[in-house]
């Protein structure tokens, strides 16, 4: 299949579908996984971006794809049904920004170092833990499958703010 093929449209904020919680994927929605997951990567490695959630393309399962390092060393991972399973007390702030809140970023605080499981397409279970913008990226992306964004992580003066820029821009996007 051609690159372009493979492309889907990412949703902006604020499509509704970017606030639902999605379902956990079952062996029944492997066949739709498996053609998601090439269409995942490919979109997000276009836009660019180091992650993207299955809900940001119009898909309710859960389901993200990552890759940290897309130049230097490509390490996709697919993380099937993702959860948290232990995190640090102690708290770290990076900047974040969003494929569906095109070029809005923002300084998040979340906890420092997570350990995550989910399962591979073979319904193989894993374990990935790490810290820094591993850490970062892996809660940004299961958050966006219970329907949250970095953006509810500020206040609501912050928020406002940006979600009017970002308003804004659509705005002006459209109109050219
Ligand atoms: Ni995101």
């Amino acid at each position: 299949m051609s690159e372009q093929k493979l492309l889907l449209p990412i949703l902006i904020v604020p499509d509704p579908l970017l606030r639902k919680v999605c379902r956990a994927v079952t062996p029944d929605d492997m066949k739709r996984v498996k053609t998601l997951i090439p269409q995942m990567f490919a979109t997000m490695y276009k836009a660019p971006g180091i992650g993207l959630a299955a809900p940001q393309v119009g898909a309710l399962l859960r389901l993200v794809v990552i890759d940290l390092a897309p130049e230097k060393v490509p390490t996709p991972i697919a993380l099937i049904n993702p959860e948290v399973i232990a995190k640090s007390e102690d708290k770290a702030t990076r900047e974040e920004g969003c494929l569906s809140l095109p070029d809005q970023y923002a300084d998040v605080t979340r906890p420092s170092w997570v350990r995550v499981r989910y399962q591979d397409e073979e319904g193989h279970k894993h374990e990935i833990e790490g810290d820094g913008l591993l850490a970062a990226c892996l809660q940004h992306e299961i958050d966006h499958l219970n329907g949250v964004l970095f953006v509810d992580y500020l206040s609501s003066l912050k928020r406002n703010m940006l979600l009017r820029r970002l308003a804004k821009d659509q705005k002006e996007r459209k109109a050219r």
